[in-house]
């Protein structure tokens, strides 16, 4: 069994058989944040879906710490390059065999530009989300993204779980989720990325109501867990 951890925005700590992970570690900075990147030890890898803020997070010093692998798109990677982390570059639309298991990595449709100290956006690749093969179970996390046609492929994997922005601007909002959760057909679903800035403000309960019969919504405050 495995232990997905809401860290709130759009963190997840993942705990499973041969991993432990964060994904997207926006920790530094997030008043939803349960913990800071002190609390986690011995992590083995963080996935970060693309380059903004709010998902590359505290990834680099996380990574050097636990000595954990950094799983992002080559363009990351190129970023990382020469900041001694370990990484692993991947693309969307490759998967690979990870020892712990299979790892896709999803289109988004978004930005991936990562801030600069000044001047402009450095190069971040394409966004991108993740489907994870834990156990024999699949857990897709959509990463920020507006609502697309790819979805109904992934839903095509059978996906047991599904973590999907809710908070529109940026990123679908709950009219467009509940629609993704008709493609992706997940046997259950977590909304992510809203409430953390005023510009995503959305009501979980609302997009579980509306998903109801389709799915079992899971509503997790940060901190709370579900298993797989
Ligand atoms: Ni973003
Ligand atoms: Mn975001």
């Amino acid at each position: 069994m495995s232990r997905i951890t809401f860290l709130g925005h759009a963190a997840l700590h993942i705990e499973a058989e041969g991993l432990n992970a964060l994904v997207d570690p926006f920790l530094t900075g997030n008043d939803q944040a349960p913990q800071g990147p002190e609390a986690f030890s011995d992590l083995n890898y963080i996935f970060v879906s693309h380059g903004h803020g709010d998902h590359l997070g505290d990834a680099v010093e996380l990574a050097k710490r636990n000595k954990a692998t950094v799983v992002t798109n080559v363009e990351i990677c190129q970023y990382l390059g020469g900041k001694g982390v370990e990484m692993h570059p991947m693309q969307v639309g490759g998967r690979f065999a990870f020892p712990f298991g299979r790892v896709k990595m999803t289109p988004a449709i978004h930005g991936s530009g990562i801030q600069a100290a000044e001047g402009p956006a450095i190069c971040g690749g394409d966004p991108a989300g993740f489907v994870f093969e834990l156990e024999g179970k699949k857990l897709y996390y959509a990463g920020d993204t507006g609502l697309s046609m790819e979805m109904q492929l992934i839903g095509e994997e059978g996906i047991d779980l599904a973590f999907l922005p809710i908070g529109g601007n940026f990123t679908m909002d709950i009219e467009d989720a509940v629609r993704a959760v008709k493609l992706i057909r997940p046997k259950r679903v977590v909304p992510m990325h809203y409430n953390t800035f005023p510009v995503i403000k959305a009501d979980p309960q609302d997009f579980a109501r509306q998903v109801a019969g389709m799915t079992e919504a899971v509503v997790l405050q940060p901190g709370q867990s579900v298993e797989m």
